[in-house]
């Protein structure tokens, strides 16, 4: 039930992590991306957010994470300001919100994404209320993305079930800077059964955040070349999804990986973000790879950890290999055991 009286509202949204397989790394405009991405929303690794707003005090924004008051109640001050030309009912109101994670920080999940995914869905909600709109329908999925990139650019794919595709590009017509599109047609079922492993490396605080990365391709001198690799790296990764061609998956996948930390490499100031640890467990991943034939590969967002990609034909030989060639190069021996998601979920109260 959204609203209990009169000046009270209230919208509660579950929304998952995503992780990129054609990387988003650039901007232009406001949150706008350099190239399209494509991505698949994780099961596991999820935000649970909740909004009340009412007209009661005067402090704008009360934001409690795991049930304690929080700092990152500023960031969403300042997003409510930034949104508030599309919803501007936001001015009236104060707002109490509740967020907890499932995974812990420490896990080195993007948590952005799944954070502003839930808040932008409960703000959508609001909204379709409030306007005595239909929520479910294609606009609201649509509103949610776009209010979830001005976020944070990655949130915006967290909003569909599957495979979602951010940014423009000769594939689609309805493909958007402004807001995710989902890909949930024509995709070959083996990718129904897509697990991710992600083998823990480091779980410190990132040494570059995500929107200083993203300033490093503004003056990049690779910045044309890494645009047109994403587009032809898009095109291919689509064909293969939807032929269920694994190994041309793995190809790309590893490709636009790579393509993303080299960027880092060759910027100025330039990161190295890979660990000792994580180039070894690329090397054993490619290692088996070759040897057993198993279409396994390997993604990495901004940071050292490894997500090991694979197939639910080969779970018990792969989760075998983890077991036993790769937990010694993880953090503690810790990975995490996730796998493509449903996408979020309206919550009761
Ligand atoms: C490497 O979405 O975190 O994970 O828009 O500044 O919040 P902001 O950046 P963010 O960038 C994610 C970058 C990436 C690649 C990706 O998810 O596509």
């Amino acid at each position: 039930m959204t609203g209990s009286s009169k000046h009270m509202h209230y919208s509660k949204w579950k929304c998952p992590s995503n992780i990129a397989l054609v990387k988003y790394w650039g901007k232009r405009d406001f949150q706008k991306p350099m190239n399209p991405s494509l991505s698949f929303v994780l099961q596991n690794a999820f935000t649970e957010t909740s909004i009340e707003i009412h007209k009661d005090n005067n402090q704008k924004v009360e934001f409690y994470f795991d049930g304690a008051i929080s700092v990152f109640g500023e960031r969403i001050e300042k997003y409510l300001s930034q949104i508030s030309m599309q919803l501007p009912w936001v001015n009236k109101y104060n707002f109490r919100i509740h967020s907890k994670n499932s995974f812990p920080h420490s896990a080195g999940i993007a948590s952005s994404a799944s954070s502003f995914g839930a808040l932008a869905l409960c703000l959508t909600e609001l909204d379709f209320v409030i306007s005595g709109k239909e929520i479910y329908s294609t606009e609201f999925w649509q509103k949610a993305s776009e209010l979830a990139r001005m976020g944070s650019g990655s949130a915006c794919r967290s909003i569909y079930a599957g495979f979602s595709i951010w940014g423009k590009t000769h594939l689609f017509e309805s493909g958007s800077d402004d807001h995710a599109i989902p890909l949930s047609e024509g995709v070959h079922p083996i990718f129904n059964g897509l697990n991710d492993a992600i083998l823990m490396v480091d779980s410190g605080t990132k040494e570059v955040s995500s929107s200083v990365g993203h300033q490093l391709m503004a003056e990049h001198i690779f910045q044309q070349s890494r645009i047109a690799q994403a587009h032809q790296n898009l095109n291919e990764l689509y064909l293969a999804l939807l032929t269920g061609n694994q190994k041309k998956f793995v190809e790309i996948v590893e490709n636009e990986a790579l393509s993303l930390h080299a960027m880092m490499m060759t910027s100025n100031p330039s990161f190295l973000l890979l660990k000792p640890n994580s180039l070894e467990l690329i090397n054993r991943i490619r290692r088996f790879r070759e040897k057993s034939k198993i279409p396994v590969c390997f993604t990495i967002d901004a940071g050292p950890n490894i997500h090991l990609l694979y197939f639910q034909e080969n779970e018990l030989d792969v989760k075998a290999f983890i077991e036993r060639d790769l937990l010694d190069f993880c953090e503690k021996g810790k990975w995490v055991d996730d796998r493509i998601g449903k996408g979020p979920e309206k919550l009761g109260r």
